[in-house]
């Protein structure tokens, strides 16, 4: 494996002669690798000549400096899992490299209400700060496909909304969640948890498995305050949202009708820590 923490090498080796007219898979992360990060580029290796993935702890898509801070960090690690996946070029930059002193850093790109809603209600600016970098990384790579986690469903909805817009030409792969043995969707965040409150976190999926049982058996705003109830009566939640929406538009549906297209998406605090699932109800 390649390690470039310059742009200029990065693309050095990438417009190498015999690299030409190969494919570049790209899966972009913010490390503490687990197995989700892992099956995005098991994925990418399987349907490209090259896989590239990028290790960067963006600052700008955070909302405050003490999750930043306390992002887990740990490349050493990292680049052996990597090493062990096969992938051909870790790109992992410092944040000078991405963001210039001096330079402010922008989009010009209206995301509607995409980036108002559900996520975006709770973490003003963060996924404008998500695009940016993802748009940087998309020019310094130039993948033909990029791999994207269902886990970050509305970052998902959002990157798919830029490229489409913004007419970037690069394929957007949307990929599983993988979850734990008990359900708990897999996060660099779940490192944060105590004993106690791991084992409560899988009561998030359990909420999210009921709520698909009993689709239809009442209508979507009564079943979406049961499941809000569910999880609020544990004292050690504090829950955000739990929202019944549409997938395409990420605004609350009023009924059962389209079902292909229907998800229900939360987040919810154990303790100091954050965490978000989804789950589509009638896949
Ligand atoms: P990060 O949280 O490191 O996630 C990197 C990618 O892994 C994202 O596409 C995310 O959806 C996916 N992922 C995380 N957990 C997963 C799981 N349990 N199953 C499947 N996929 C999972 O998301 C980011 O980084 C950043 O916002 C980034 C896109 C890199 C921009 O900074």
């Amino acid at each position: 494996m390649n390690t470039y923490i310059l742009i200029s090498d990065l693309r050095k080796k990438l417009n190498e002669p015999g690299n030409k007219n190969k494919s570049v898979g790209f899966v972009p992360t913010m490390g503490a690798l687990h197995e989700g990060h892992l099956s995005l580029i098991r994925q990418s290796k399987q349907e490209n000549d090259i896989t590239v993935c990028s290790i960067f702890v963006n600052p700008i898509q955070f909302n405050n400096e003490g999750d930043l801070s306390g992002y887990p960090r740990m490349m050493e690690q990292d680049s052996k899992l990597l090493i062990e996946e096969g992938v051909d070029i870790l790109f992992a930059p410092e944040v000078d490299e991405m963001y210039p002193p001096g330079e402010e850093p922008q989009l010009d790109l209206d995301f509607g209400r995409l980036d108002k809603v559900m996520e975006g209600k709770y973490r003003p600016g963060h996924f404008k700060g998500v695009a940016i970098v993802v748009k940087k990384l998309f020019d310094f790579v130039q993948p033909t496909r990029a791999y994207f986690g269902k886990k970050d469903f509305q970052q998902l909805t959002i990157i798919k909304h830029m490229v489409s817009s913004m007419k970037i030409p690069v394929e957007v792969i949307a990929c599983e969640t993988v979850r734990e043995p008990d359900g708990l969707a897999m996060s660099s965040r779940n490192l944060k948890l105590t004993i106690g409150e791991r084992e409560m976190a899988s009561q998030i999926y359990d909420v999210l498995m009921f709520t698909k049982a009993n689709v239809e058996t009442s209508p979507v705003k009564k079943l979406q305050g049961i499941a809000h109830k569910r999880l609020a009566t544990n004292p050690a939640f504090r829950v955000d949202y739990f929202e019944i929406v549409d997938m395409q538009t990420l605004l609350p549906v009023a009924s059962w009708e389209n079902p292909e297209n229907i998800i229900a998406c939360t987040a919810l605090y154990l303790g100091d820590i954050r965490l978000i699932d989804n789950m589509e109800l009638f896949s």
